[in-house]
């Protein structure tokens, strides 16, 4: 019997299945390895399944010697130091594929909702100040006939390129490799440079991870190229903007707006983005629709048993 810590409680049954073969410890959320219940045992774990807001770096490592596997709860897997663990031989996994549609749901969600300015009218009815329609009042930006800007073209980018298509948009794509063709062909996306895409996108949604590369690929320079009244939708994650140069460019333009449901030190949001009325914020809920966070548990489950039981990971991270 092993000894497993899981950052939290999680939906579905992939905690009662771990725990009935081996003994779990269930930490507290929002606090998860930073509290007692993990550090006091932290020599003692096999195995912990990590949250995105869960740290696990060098140190952390050093105060677990046991561990031979990180089972990350998402599909990024940017708050784990990977070449240390590789360096030490604990396996890191994640949970790919399962949340690919609920995120770019939750993506398109955001972008419609910015542009047709949908939290703005929530907020204008429920405070009594819808006095009658008249034919100026809350226009936004058009969505079908729209060019839709894609930063990264992997599972999620092409889940939200399916969803543009359908909506009449024109899709353009960013990305460090080039997609197969039949992949372009297929979903009808035209791969452009960075420069090219920040300037032609009427929409630029974020789909990459997290990495040095990307950190602050959204900077003032790139805000500056995006074309007047354009709306950003970022569901990756929120370093990859730099989040004050958003708030600038948000109240001095060219941009329109922004769909955000992550943020550079969650769960702090820029002060600037709460004041903004063309911004809709979301608190990193991509994921979150029931089946798809079942499913997540579920996952993260197989890969523990699977390592603790000596068989190879189903979907170990590489660094
Ligand atoms: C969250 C995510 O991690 O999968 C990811 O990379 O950002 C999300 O799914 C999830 O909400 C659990 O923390």
């Amino acid at each position: 019997m092993a000894r497993i810590f899981v950052s939290c409680i999680l939906p579905g049954d992939g905690v009662d299945r771990l725990a009935r073969e081996h003994d779990v410890v269930v930490g507290e959320e929002r606090i998860g390895v930073r509290g007692d219940a993990f550090l006091r045992d932290a020599a003692t774990f096999d195995a912990i399944v990590t949250l995105f807001n869960d740290r696990v770096d060098a140190a952390l490592l050093e105060r677990a010697p046991r561990l031979r596997l990180v089972a990350n709860f998402a599909v990024g897997f940017d708050n784990v130091d990977v070449p240390s663990c590789a360096a030490r031989g604990i396996v890191v996994t994640n949970t790919p594929g399962v949340l690919t549609e609920a995120t770019a749901d939750l993506a398109f969600g955001l972008l419609i909702a910015t542009a047709r300015r949908i939290a703005e009218g929530d907020r204008v009815v429920r405070s009594g100040a819808f006095t009658g329609l008249t034919p100026l009042f809350l226009m936004g930006a058009p969505v079908h006939g729209a060019t839709l800007a894609l930063v990264g073209l992997g599972r999620i980018g092409q889940a939200m390129a399916r969803r543009g298509r359908g909506f009449g948009m024109r899709v353009i794509y960013a990305s460090r490799t080039r997609a197969p063709l039949d992949v372009e062909r297929a979903l009808r996306a035209t791969y452009v440079d960075l420069d090219e895409l920040f300037a032609r996108g009427d929409f630029v949604s974020l789909h990459c991870p997290l990495t040095p590369e990307t950190r602050h690929l959204v900077n003032a320079a790139r805000l500056a190229q995006m074309k007047r009244g354009a709306i950003l939708v970022n569901t990756a994650r929120g370093a990859v903007v730099d989040e004050a140069a958003l708030a600038t460019a948000l109240e001095r333009g060219p941009m329109g707006g922004a769909g955000l449901d992550v943020y550079e030190e969650e769960p702090r949001v820029h002060p600037t983005l709460l004041t903004q009325g063309n911004v809709v914020l979301t608190p990193h809920v991509g994921s979150a629709d029931r089946e798809t966070r079942e499913a997540m548990s579920r996952i993260v489950a197989d890969n523990v048993l699977a390592v603790l039981a000596g068989r190879p990971p189903l979907n170990p991270v590489a660094a």
